[in-house]
């Protein structure tokens, strides 16, 4: 069935037609015709290779203290195609942060923060936050001695809290080091409490976008 006929059978029964033309049919604004106002969707691009390719690898990973360091040597090594999923994985999580934070910068720049995005900005920096959450937890999956180090430097940091270290590490951790519990919750954050959250996230920042149009100066 061709994509069109498909829509009239949907349209003949939910008229969906005239909701499609006034989503996708949008106009952008001669304003925002340059390459800077690309760089939220290339990071949302990057964001859904992250999405596909992060489900390929969910299917070979182990998130157990005994099994992730080897899990990822056999995607890297034996699984077909799984060197380049992981090096596309890797490469989209970076691309994500560099074009989030330069994103930034434009609005920041063109002041877009103002009067009537505040609101929109805030989001972002809950965004910005994310990113950065994705990019820490993914690399402790790693589980080798850098990952290792690098896990303990950040999540041991509560630890040194005054009074609640210890109950934060044991909530957060699920102990007072860095064992398979912590890789498990980790594994948890990465592949299932952040995806959801930037979903939402996302779809409020951009109903937003939609809704206030693009920033126009000068
Ligand atoms: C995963 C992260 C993010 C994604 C996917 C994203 C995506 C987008 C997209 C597609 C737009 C439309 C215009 C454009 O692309 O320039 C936009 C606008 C905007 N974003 Fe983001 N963004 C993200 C993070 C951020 C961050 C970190 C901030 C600031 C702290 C931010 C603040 C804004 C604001 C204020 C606008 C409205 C700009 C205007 O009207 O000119 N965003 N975002």
């Amino acid at each position: 069935m061709s994509l069109t006929k498909l829509i009239d059978w949907l349209d003949e029964r939910f008229e969906i037609r005239r909701d499609l033309e006034r989503a996708l049919r949008r106009t952008v604004p001669r304003h925002a015709t340059g390459a800077v106002y690309c760089l939220g969707g290339i990071a949302f691009l990057a964001f859904m290779v992250e999405v596909v390719t992060g489900i390929a690898l969910a299917r070979y990973y182990q998130p157990n203290a005994a099994l992730a360091y080897e899990s990822v040597r056999v995607i890297t090594y034996e699984v077909p195609l799984g060197s380049l999923v992981r090096s596309l994985h890797y490469w989209a999580g970076n691309v994500m942060v560099a074009a989030v934070l330069l994103h930034m910068l434009r609005v920041y720049f063109m002041g877009a923060y103002r009067k009537p995005r505040e609101l929109n900005w805030v989001v972002g920096v809950a965004l910005l936050l994310l990113t950065f959450t994705f990019g820490f937890s993914g690399y402790a999956l790693r589980w080798d001695v850098a990952s290792y180090g690098a896990t303990s430097i950040v999540v041991l940091a509560p630890a040194s809290l005054p009074f609640a270290g210890a109950w934060v590490m044991k909530v957060f951790l699920g102990d007072l080091a860095i064992t398979g519990e912590t890789l498990t919750r980790l594994y948890f954050l990465h592949v299932f409490l952040l995806p959801m959250a930037a979903f939402v996230l996302m779809l409020i920042h951009f109903l937003i976008v939609r809704r206030q149009g693009i920033a126009s100066y000068m």
